[in-house]
């Protein structure tokens, strides 16, 4: 798992298939001492972090991060508030293999501050993708997508409470999906 952030999905699914029908044998982040790094630790994964600063560039970081998510055993990589674009020196290791939640209904609102975003618009319905990545921004394929109906004069914080159980939920969703289709030997 990659996560750079507070770590709530994280837990979602520490609290869920972890330990049942997935085991999370890693944690990997860009910022040290990031709250995701340290629920990990408490619940006895893996972490580490990955600062760009210690690497000559992007690629040279991502690389080492694929390396040490492979040898921990990793067979799905699930990014959730890891806010770095993740370039092929680490997609190419865990292609078709690595998926993300997005606070927006994709292809609606990609990239950083998708709730901003939807709410600069004026939706009605706002919602939570999780999708297969690929080299683009929240581009690859949707797996599993649940909407909220928006309240008037919602602003951030309101939305973005209204958006987390979806992706606590959803995301433990995607991952049962994954671990049963790898059991059937068919596609994520
Ligand atoms: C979530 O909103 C997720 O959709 C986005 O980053 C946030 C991560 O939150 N990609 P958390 O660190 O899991 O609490």
């Amino acid at each position: 798992m990659l996560a750079s952030g507070e770590g709530s999905n994280l837990q979602a699914l520490l609290d869920t298939v972890h330990g049942r029908e997935a085991e999370i044998v890693a944690v990997a982040g860009d910022r040290q001492g990031a709250r995701a790094l340290v629920r990990a630790r408490e619940a006895g994964v893996a972490a580490r972090a990955f600062p760009r600063d210690r690497y000559a560039d992007r690629a040279a970081r991502d690389a080492a991060m694929a390396a040490w998510v492979a040898e921990r055993g990793a067979e799905l990589v699930v990014l959730a508030g890891y806010m770095q674009i993740l370039g092929p020196a680490f997609l190419d290791r865990f292609r078709e293999r690595t998926i993300n939640v997005h606070p927006s209904l994709l292809p609606a609102f990609p990239g950083l501050d998708a709730v901003g975003q939807a709410l600069e618009h004026g939706v009605k319905v706002a919602g939570v993708t999780v999708h297969l990545v690929d080299d683009g921004v929240d581009t690859g394929p949707i797996l599993r997508q649940a909407a909220v109906d928006v309240p008037d004069g919602a602003d951030r914080d309101v939305l973005m409470g209204l958006l987390r159980p979806l992706e606590h939920r959803l995301l433990p969703e995607a991952v049962r999906d994954a671990a049963r289709a790898r059991a059937t030997g068919s596609a994520v």
